[in-house]
């Protein structure tokens, strides 16, 4: 295993295959009301450039399940924002804590954070990449149908971080993804690339019937990003046409399941009546996030 997990491809197939054993593991023990302590005495440091709800909330919670520590630490609080080194954060950080979750507007950020820790570090969420997320998304779709092979995947929507990962997954899973978005929003070419040059399968379409037609799972995430703020008129604008509404699920199968990483702009990306409707798999999806990532924890802090 690697030393850090800032793209979903610094797992390998099995190494994906046996977090999502223990993950599920952990989420049987969690329910029968077991505790344990493997990571008794292990401390994460969790830097925050940029709001959470769900990301905070589930490694903190994770590491105190598995009987470690997490230090909330708000970047604007810390000597980063007054222009401390990365290099130096990291390598003084790596002498107290056993890991560094961190999520950054760049993630450049994060890979001088890796480069210097002599550490773990997680990616919780960067421009390119959220792949703490694919392994909660990747853990619910397997939980609902049993085998990824051959599944088909829609992304609706912006091509953006999730995307990236969900589209760089498709080399571990077997499950294809077709993207829609509007002209100007595809996922970045080299993401593309890679994943085809590694033998996934993405396909990108403008039209978001398309996409969903045939399509398991449809997945979609808000038309702006942190960081995309001052776009957001335009792409309220460029987005309409892109939302999970009831229309566009009468396209899909009656079977198919609906995806979002959250939090949710009901009325944009997604319509309320889906959100909220039998389709939806968001809340498992959001509850796997803890399951998944203590099993990433355990992997990589465990010594
Ligand atoms: N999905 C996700 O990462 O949510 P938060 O931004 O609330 O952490
Ligand atoms: N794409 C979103 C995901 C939030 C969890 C963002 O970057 O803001």
């Amino acid at each position: 295993m690697n030393k850090d997990f800032l793209s979903i491809l610094d797992i390998n197939k099995t190494e994906l295959e046996q977090i999502l054993s223990e993950a599920k593991q952990l989420k049987t023990l969690k329910k029968q009301g077991v505790v344990h302590d493997v990571l008794r005495g292990k401390n994460l440091a969790m830097i925050f450039e940029k709001s959470s709800t769900r990301t905070h909330i589930s490694f903190e919670v994770g590491m105190n399940e598995l009987g470690g520590h997490a230090l909330f630490l708000n970047a604007r609080d810390m000597q980063i924002w007054r222009g401390e080194e990365i290099r130096d954060t990291a390598r003084a950080a790596s002498r107290y804590v056993s890991g560094i979750m961190i999520r950054a507007y760049k993630h450049s950020t994060i890979e001088e954070f890796a480069r210097f820790a002599t550490i773990p570090v997680i990616n919780g969420l960067s421009d390119l990449e959220h792949p703490c997320q694919l392994l909660a998304d990747i853990m619910t779709m397997q939980e609902h149908f049993g085998s990824l092979k051959d599944l088909k995947v829609a992304w609706v929507g912006d091509g953006n971080n999730v995307c990236n990962s969900l589209i760089l997954s498709t080399v571990l899973t077997g499950y294809s993804v077709t993207v829609a978005t509007p002209n100007g929003y595809e996922p970045p070419e080299d993401i593309v690339k890679k994943t085809r040059a590694l033998g996934g399968k993405v396909n990108l379409v403008k039209s978001p019937e398309q996409a969903v037609k045939d399509a398991h799972v449809i997945v979609t995430d808000t038309w702006v990003s942190m960081g995309d703020d001052a776009e957001r008129e335009e792409r309220l604008k460029t987005f309409s046409g892109y939302t999970v509404d009831a229309g566009l699920m009468r396209h899909a199968s009656p079977d198919a399941r609906v995806l979002h990483c959250l939090p949710a702009h009901r009325g944009e990306e997604i319509a309320d009546e889906v959100m909220e409707g039998g389709q939806s798999l968001v809340w498992d999806e959001a509850e796997n996030r803890l399951h998944a990532q203590k099993a990433l924890l355990v992997r990589l802090l465990r010594k």
